[in-house]
């Protein structure tokens, strides 16, 4: 068994934030998920670097679009471990291997007479970065970015789309499977009943030069979407690497519906003109929103991960965007349904499972899985349940449905904690001639948070490393290897020892953090100067309100018309920008790279009108008879967003 899984190539435009890590995160899950049913797996994600919008966004920042690539890159690549994300490979459209192989496939393809050159003029959506047809608008605007196409007139290759038009509704026809869930899959199959058209595949390089230089006309750059959609090739080194003849036949993307279109017509339509089999399979998730309102940059809610671990924790943010989105439809964002979850699904029900039952073994069986004796009805139900539930998440798991695994999952956790309750082996252990009982009762209990860790593996791989860990098993055992013969009842072996275990999911009191820094101002504890509070001496808790952290300076520029100022780029590990009165001492090209400490919690200020988030810590020194800033770095790497203990 095998399987190869990809993420979309995202833009180096943006920073990393909730609706990427939901794509990345189901793509990991689901390459868990096949692992732990023993394929071989390859999952790929990784960015798109070329075209309009970087070039644009490279500009704004007065660097070059190489150097701006590489930063935000590096970016997307450092988020995904944080959230508990190993891709096998992060491919980038600047490798010099993908322009490569993306000047072969154009000149075969050219060669084969589907590229041709035409006049062309329509109505070109920057923010899509291709043209759109009358129809497509709302009201005039594309209804994606809400902004009014530009008119462009001009020579350009096209690609004979609609030669393959027939033979794509067939395909999708035959193959109920290739676009799910069935939504969108009607959705092109609608699209495709009216005439496709042939799609423009270049740029003229007196407008944009970013892309790659078509190889058969030095004049024009390809379109970003024919350079980008072949990353899915390129990653397996298409066309020679061993690994295009194991992946390819049994490739999975996973986008969300606003790339419906590129997926699902012109990458087959351009496959079939490069005579490679088509993709297995494309899964098509909705839109996140937060607060029930889309997120962006000009509304200002835009989510990132790396604030939301370090608020809920990486399992919890796991488990809340699987369980809280119907894979297909959009789902919403919002601290409230984020902490509901934790503290009812994580916290109540499996938290409380698990250290019950770990506590009850601890006290009565010395901490070492029983030998269970006869059974009872309530343990058969209990085994049946979790067998059931096996077959059901397996089934769910494999269709993409997370929020029907997890429901599964949570049926066998709440009968579980029923199972308690029925038993009372609080009980049992008073009684002597009880114990046979109270070993059988623990053994089940035992087994079934076996099964439990197996297949909250995918999910939450952290947490479940932990529950195995604390059940005596290797990590491996309960991560990899052949679900349907280790999921079987009855492997757990008695005597295995158990390990204790910090608390899985701790409760989270609502607005956890606000009421922190509210009470502290009510008391007076912040707004006080050190020597009222208590002859200039801090407490423990007063110190914790100081979030600082590691940030690493990755652009720095002077602040026009300030002969103090500097504005520097930093990360923390998402970027912002801090502006810091050290241009008397530091030039900004020796500031680049650094590791510093800031202040990052402070209430962000304006400085010459430029917004600052934050506040880098420098020591005031006398270095050689006059007082200068000396900035406060740490010794040896340490990943940028690094708290300072
Ligand atoms: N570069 C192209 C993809 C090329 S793939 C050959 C691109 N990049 S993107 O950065 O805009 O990423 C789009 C993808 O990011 C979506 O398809 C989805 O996976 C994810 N999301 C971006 N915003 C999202 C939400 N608000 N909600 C859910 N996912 C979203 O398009």
């Amino acid at each position: 068994m095998k399987a190869y899984i990809t993420t979309p190539i995202y833009y180096v435009n943006a920073q990393p934030h909730l609706g990427h890590a939901y794509t990345t995160i189901v793509a990991d899950t689901y390459s868990r998920f096949r692992r732990l049913t023993g394929a071989r797996v390859r999952f790929q994600t990784g960015t798109d670097e070329h075209g309009d919008k970087i070039a644009e966004a490279a500009t704004k920042e007065d660097v070059a679009p190489k150097d701006y690539a590489d930063r935000i890159s590096r970016l997307f690549r450092d988020t995904w471990p944080l959230l508990e994300i190993h891709p096998d490979n992060f491919i980038r459209t600047t490798d010099p291997q993908h322009i490569a192989t993306v000047q072969a496939i154009l000149q075969k393809v050219y060669d084969s007479g589907d590229i041709y050159f035409d006049e062309y003029s329509g109505l070109y959506c920057r923010g899509c970065e291709r043209f759109l047809t009358e129809k497509e608008l709302v009201d005039g605007l594309c209804p994606d970015h809400q902004t009014p196409p530009q008119e462009i007139a001009e020579q350009n290759y096209f690609f004979r789309m609609s030669r393959y038009q027939q033979r794509l509704i067939g395909h999708i026809q035959d193959n109920p499977d290739f676009i799910t869930p069935e939504r969108y899959r009607n959705e092109v199959l609608s699209f495709l009943s009216e005439p496709l058209e042939d799609l423009c595949i270049s740029r003229p390089k007196s407008r944009l030069t970013w892309g790659i230089e078509l190889p058969f006309d030095a004049n024009f750059v390809t379109y970003v979407w024919f350079d980008a959609l072949i990353n899915y090739l390129t990653g397996l080194n298409y066309p020679d690497g061993p690994d295009f003849k194991t992946f390819w036949p049994v490739a999975e993307h996973v986008i969300a519906k606003d790339i419906l279109k590129p997926h699902a017509i012109y990458w087959p339509t351009m496959l079939m003109s490069m005579g490679i089999p088509l993709y297995k399979k494309l899964h098509v998730h909705g839109y996140w929103n937060v607060d029930d309102t889309k997120m962006s940059k000009s509304i200002g809610n835009v989510v990132r991960p790396a604030q939301l671990i370090e608020e809920y924790g990486v399992d919890t943010l796991r488990y809340f965007t699987l369980r809280e989105m119907s894979f297909g439809l959009d789902a919403s964002f919002s601290s409230e349904a984020i902490v509901a979850r934790k503290n009812s699904d994580l916290a109540n029900d499996i938290g409380n499972l698990y250290s019950r039952s770990m506590a009850m073994l601890q006290k009565y069986t010395g901490g070492r899985v029983p030998a269970p004796g006869p059974i009872s009805p309530t343990d058969s139900l209990l085994q049946k349940t979790t067998e059931q539930m096996l077959e059901l998440y397996t089934e769910a798991m494999e269709h993409f449905q997370f929020h029907r695994a997890l429901q599964a999952v949570w049926e066998v956790i709440s009968c579980a904690n029923k199972y308690i309750v029925t038993n009372e082996p609080w009980a049992l252990a008073k009684e002597a001639e009880s114990a046979e009982r109270l070993h059988t009762v623990l053994y089940t209990l035992s087994e079934c948070l076996r099964i439990l860790t197996m297949v909250l593996g995918p999910i939450m791989p952290g947490a479940a490393a932990k529950m195995a860990f604390g059940l005596g098993l290797e990590a491996d055992s309960v991560l990899l290897g052949n679900l349907q013969q280790s999921g079987r009842w009855g492997l757990l072996p008695p005597d295995t020892a158990l390990r204790p275990i910090e608390s899985l999911f701790p409760r989270m009191e609502k607005d956890q953090v606000k009421e922190i820094s509210q009470s502290a101002k009510a008391s007076g504890k912040i707004d006080k100067p050190p020597a009222e509070a208590g002859q200039g001496l801090i407490t423990f808790d007063q110190l914790q309100m100081v979030d600082l952290r590691v940030a690493e300076i990755v652009a720095a520029e002077r602040v026009k018309k300030s002969e103090k100022l500097i504005k520097l780029t930093v990360r923390v590990p998402e970027e912002r920008t801090i502006v810091a009165g050290i241009a008397e001492f530091y030039s900004p090209e020796e500031l680049i790279g650094l590791l510093v400490l800031v202040v990052a919690n402070m209430k962000p200020a304006k400085l010459m009108g430029i917004p600052s988030q934050g506040m880098v810590l420098a020591a005031k020194a006398l270095v050689e008879g006059k007082e200068r800033l000396v900035l406060s770095t740490v010794s040896g790497m340490v990943p940028a967003g690094s708290k300072v203990a």
